[in-house]
């Protein structure tokens, strides 16, 4: 069988190098892939989000089953676009991904069916949103959020009226997320630890893979801006069998079952960030799609074949695999350019990776790179992902860190707390 994967950061890395480990698959694609993928795939010079050249390609290539890694082209319809040329891919169709694709849609949704979840308030206007604010509703720090999409940065947190009245002025007046920021939520700041709930839909029943913990913010001790994920680990510590039960039950399965009753079926990976706050797990956000860098611990820790999964999910029957996980810990460390979350070069000379390829048990997974004329150059902000599943968390994280001492290009930046569970 032939697959293609689209996007090409780290979460597609591991989903090639998973994949090609299938014995149903013949040949991997990745587009647009990185210097990482092309070990494994071939990769295809189209980018993620352009649909209509994908879908060319797959249909003369004879693509048995495609793989989306990023939310943009399955909030833009990729799935519903490919299945009307009779092209198998797996995740969301549109009306499903809006859960993802619409903050607004996602808490009303929550809302109407009472699975938990902060305060809010909708406002298309600076003044709404003053008023608001100014009405003492909520207390500070407030969160700001961009209704639509925006490579995971439409997220503000507020710790005064005036800063929240700068964030609704960025996203309404100047535009900051283009259209996406056009409606803004408002929502109560939400304390606690986040567990990554990541399961696979078939529109009606699910299978969770194994729990994770995501390190959302650029520095360590979860100071500075939120990023796109500075490393993840499974299992979450703070997510024990009655706790997970429980989001199951209060979360997970009311979503699906009531996206199923208003006919928007959900069908394909269903990520649901959750705030394990003092009354109980509360919903920060979904995603339609698989995390970054979220699934590269969880490729780590999956003994089964991938393929099995997704296509029980595409054939509705989600639950007649039973995944292998092995039981051991897994960790991710994200090595970033300089600058991100904002500004950063690209084109530095990344060295080292021939040593820790000798190294055994760590894995490393390409995010922003590049090949050019046998030298791996950075090509964007999230770079290299760092991975291992050793026994205990403890042994994983010192191989992974040992790892990341033999890495270096201009300015890499990393958090060194990836792993080190705490209570806020
Ligand atoms: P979202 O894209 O909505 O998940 O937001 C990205 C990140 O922002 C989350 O993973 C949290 O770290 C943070 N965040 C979002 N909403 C809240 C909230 N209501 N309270 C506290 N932190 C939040
Ligand atoms: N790591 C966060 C995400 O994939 O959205």
């Amino acid at each position: 069988m032939k697959v293609l994967v689209v996007g090409g950061g780290g979460r597609e890395h591991a989903l090639v190098w998973k994949i090609s480990q299938s014995p149903k698959v013949k040949k991997v694609y990745c587009a647009p892939g990185n210097a990482g993928t092309q070990s494994l795939a071939e990769n295809v010079d189209i980018r993620a989000d352009d649909i209509q050249a994908l879908k060319k390609f797959a249909t003369q290539e004879k693509i048995d089953f495609t793989v989306v890694g990023p939310e943009a082209p399955l909030t833009e319809g990729i799935v519903d676009e490919f299945e009307q040329v009779g092209l198998k891919c797996f995740g969301p169709y549109k009306i499903a991904a809006e859960l993802e694709g619409s903050k607004v849609f996602a808490k009303q949704f929550m809302d109407r069916h009472k699975i938990p979840t902060g305060q809010y308030r909708i406002v298309d206007t600076p003044k709404a949103a003053q008023q608001i604010l100014q009405s003492g509703v909520f207390s500070f720090p407030v969160v700001v959020k961009a209704d639509g999409l925006a490579a995971g940065k439409g997220v503000i947190i507020c710790r005064s009226l005036r800063a929240a009245e700068e964030a609704v002025d960025s996203m309404i007046v100047e535009k900051k997320f283009g259209d996406a920021g056009k409606v803004v939520v408002i929502e109560e700041f939400l304390r606690g630890d986040e567990a990554s709930f990541i399961v696979v839909s078939d529109g009606v029943k699910v299978m969770p893979l194994v729990t994770n913990m995501d390190h959302k913010a650029v520095f360590d001790g979860d100071k500075g801006p939120n990023t796109g994920g500075m490393g993840a680990i499974s299992p979450n510590p703070f997510v024990k069998q009655d706790l997970f039960n429980h989001i199951m039950k209060t979360i997970v399965l009311p979503t699906v079952t009531r996206m199923l009753e208003e006919e928007k079926k959900y069908k394909g990976v269903l990520y649901v960030g959750i705030m394990l706050t003092e009354q109980g797990p509360k919903v920060l956000e979904y995603n339609c799609r698989f995390g970054d860098p979220e699934t590269q611990p969880q490729m780590l820790r999956l003994e089964s074949d991938l393929m099995d999964i997704l296509e029980a999910a595409m054939e509705g029957n989600v639950l007649s695999v039973k995944p292998k996980w092995n039981r051991k810990a897994s960790g991710c460390v994200v090595l970033a350019s300089g600058g991100y979350p904002t500004k950063y070069e690209k084109g530095k000379m990344i060295e080292g990776l021939d040593r820790v390829a000798k190294m055994k048990d760590v894995v490393v997974f390409h995010a922003g790179t590049r090949e050019e004329k046998g030298k791996i150059l950075t090509a964007g902000g999230r770079v290299l992902n760092v991975c291992a599943s050793l026994d205990t968390l403890e042994d994983t994280m010192k191989i992974i860190y040992d790892a990341v001492d033999e890495l270096k290009f201009e300015a890499m930046h990393y958090r060194k707390d990836i792993g080190i569970a705490r209570k806020v």
